[in-house]
């Protein structure tokens, strides 16, 4: 038992299951842009913290490309669980024109944060710009979202583990889980 297990009403995905689709992903990625990419180019994996730290450092041993890394924070006023839609860049990538870029995030929920992200660096003329979530709440969409790789569709329930947090906590989970509710509305 972990100090964290007792919060989890269940374990949604399971260390192995995540694993499995994580050299999926890393196979897929690797196949569609060593085709993309010059002799001489770097795929540019842009994390978004702090969320997609532990899928992004799984995830970039499973690329067989040269890769370079950069991290952004974007953050959305509201509640823990509720997104506003209103989103503030707190930390910027280095400069992405001409480069192949391939931004990570945990999950997709309403979609407010990754519409405006991708929509902010797309004007800077990047030679292509690709999105890999680990989860997708598909039933929360608020505004359309293209996920180019996705790790796993999941139902509505607010979820921590593998990067994932509840005020703060919960990331160095190995597992995805369903935080108990009583967690998140005491
Ligand atoms: P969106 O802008 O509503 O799509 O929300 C995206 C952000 O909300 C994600 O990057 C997460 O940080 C956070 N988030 C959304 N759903 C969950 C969840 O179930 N657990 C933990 N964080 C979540
Ligand atoms: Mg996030």
């Amino acid at each position: 038992m972990r100090i964290a297990d007792a919060d989890i009403a269940k374990v949604l995905i399971e260390q192995e299951r995540i694993h499995q689709k994580v050299q999926e992903l890393g196979a897929e990625i690797t196949r569609n842009y060593s085709q993309k990419l010059a002799p001489d180019e770097h795929l540019l994996v842009v994390g978004m913290l702090k969320g997609s730290v532990v899928f992004m450092a799984d995830l970039i041993r499973e690329i067989d490309l040269h890769c370079e890394l950069d991290f952004m924070i974007a953050s959305s006023y509201g509640d823990a669980t509720e997104s506003s839609g209103i989103i503030t860049i707190k930390q910027d990538v280095k400069d992405i024109e001409g480069r192949h870029v391939l931004l990570i995030e945990d999950i997709v929920d309403s979609g407010f944060t990754m519409a405006s992200v991708l929509e902010i660096l797309k004007k800077r003329n990047p030679a292509s710009i690709a999105l890999c979530s680990l989860l997708d709440k598909p039933s929360r969409r608020k505004t359309q979202v293209q996920i180019d790789y996705c790790g796993f569709e999941i139902p509505d329930e607010f979820v921590v583990g593998y990067g994932l947090d509840y005020a703060s906590r919960y990331r160095n989970l190995p597992y995805i889980g369903v935080l108990k509710p009583e967690i998140y509305t005491k």
